[in-house]
This record gives C-alpha cells, structure tokens and sequence, in this order.
C-alpha cells in the first residue's frame, strides 16, 4: 500500500486525475471503476476540465463500472448513483450510457442482480483502475461495518450513521433508502489498482483504521492491505490520525520518478 500525502482536496484531485488519465493512455479500452459520494467530485472537475480543454486522453473506448446503487428510488431519481456519474462525470467527458454500467436496482430483479453485476464485471475483464472513498464508519462503497471481507456484489442494509450521512443528498434522513445494491469487498480487490481517495478532517480515525489498524471486517477499508496495488491519496486533515505519516512523506519523496502510482 502506497500512502501519499497531499496539501489539499485540490491536489489529491490532480493526482488522482492524473493517474486515471495515465491508465487511459496506456490503455485506451481501460475498464473504470467508479465511486459516487462527494470525495471524488474534485477529481471528476478536473478530469473534464482537462478534457474540454482538449489535454485529456480519449474516453472513447473506456468502459465504466459504478461501485454501488440505491434500491428504491424511482428510475431516473437525480440521487440515483446511476444519474449522479452520468452527470458529474461521465455524460460531459462525452461517454455513452451504454458503456457505462451498475448494479440493477430494479425491484423484480433484485434476487439476482448482484450476481448479473459479477458477470458483467467478469465479461468486461475487471476493473483496471478503481476509485474509492471511504465512509466515516471504514465503509467501502456500501460495505459497512461488519461486511464479509470476500463478499461480492449484494443486497445491503445501510447503518443509521450513513443514512445521516447520505441525508445532506436527500433532505431528510427519512428520504434515504435503507436498501443498496454494491460490490462486495472482493469485488472490489479485484480491480487491478485500487485508487482510495479521503479528505478532510472527518475521515481522520477511517483511514488510519483502514491503513494502520488490524485487518478486520469492523473496519472494511482495512481489506484494501490485502490488495497488491492500492494508493491512498489523503490530504493533511485526513492523514492526522496515521502514526507513521512522517515515513510515508519520505517513502513519496525520494519516490523514482519513472514508477508512477
Ligand atoms: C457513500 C458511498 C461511498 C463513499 C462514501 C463516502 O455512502 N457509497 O462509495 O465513498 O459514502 O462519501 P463521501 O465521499 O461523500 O464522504
């Protein structure tokens, strides 16, 4: 695991914008992982803000995978996960919503919609680069508390505290679905590289659990030490709870400049 210290929101977004638009290049039918919430927002800004500006990569052969889906909202709801990509990422770096897939909140087939997901993940080829964030809680995606650390894409049952948390996109907590549909931790440690992103002061005690902490399903974003490619991009607030941020700082800068995240 690579933990990079960052100044602020702003530059953890152009790193991040950076090694997403490097996965591209190199791969230009790159399968991309997608997360909502409001961390990667910043990163999303920039990477259309370089594309209208003609200094990104071509999208037009990416595919894209969101991590997770509310159960229960209307078709085509604006807090749907599946309207939130298409608006703050994917409709203006002018990717099709064919080409841009998550889970099946639909409510005759929620029996089967976790497997279908797998599937489809399977027949993309897997994820080569996905973005995450974490919940306060040690969330991944939709996998609180407690989540088996191999579990793949299912039914779930958000907690009181993300329910609160999500209330700001809703209004009212009661307006928060209690039902999501969302990749499982193992489905998520198959991506090839795993790219978690968390600011602010908020996110302190979750990260440090997740990097620091003992690998516990307690803690979900602790499974991410199981992973062999994982980058942490974390701003100052953020970083404040890891004991050995000192170390990570130094392992950053004295980083080959050849070798990428
Ligand atoms: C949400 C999402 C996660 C996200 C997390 C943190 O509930 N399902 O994918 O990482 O909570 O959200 P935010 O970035 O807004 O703090």
């Amino acid at each position: 695991m690579e933990v990079v210290l960052l100044a602020d929101a702003r530059q953890v977004a152009r790193l991040a914008a950076d090694t997403i638009e490097a996965t591209v290049a190199a791969k230009p039918q790159a399968v991309l992982g997608l997360a909502t919430g409001s961390t990667p927002l910043p990163t999303y800004q920039e990477l259309i803000r370089r594309h209208r500006a003609g200094l990104g990569p071509s999208y037009d052969q990416v595919r894209c995978f969101t991590l997770d889906e509310y159960v229960g909202l209307p078709p085509g709801h604006q807090q749907s996960y599946r309207a939130t990509i298409a608006r703050e990422l994917t409709d203006p770096l002018g990717i099709p919503p064919d080409r841009v897939h998550g889970p099946d909140p639909s409510p005759e087939g929620l029996a089967s919609a976790g497997e279908r997901y797998e599937q489809e993940l399977t027949a993309a080829g897997g994820v080569d680069i996905q973005v995450l964030g974490i919940g306060t809680d040690g969330h991944l995606a939709f996998n609180e508390p407690g989540s088996a650390l191999t579990s793949l894409t299912r039914l779930k049952t958000l907690t009181a505290e993300t329910r609160q948390a999500n209330a700001r996109f809703f209004g009212s907590v009661a307006a928060v679905p209690r039902h999501v549909l969302t990749q499982g931790l193992g489905t998520i440690l198959r991506a090839r590289h795993l790219l978690l992103l968390a600011t602010g002061a908020a996110k302190a005690d979750a990260v440090a659990a997740a990097v620091e902490g003992p690998l516990s399903a307690s803690c979900p974003a602790s499974v991410l030490q199981l992973h062999r490619h994982v980058s942490v991009l974390v701003d100052e607030e953020a970083a404040a709870g890891l004991a050995r941020r000192e170390h990570y700082r130094e392992v950053y800068a004295a980083k080959p400049c050849w070798q990428g995240l």
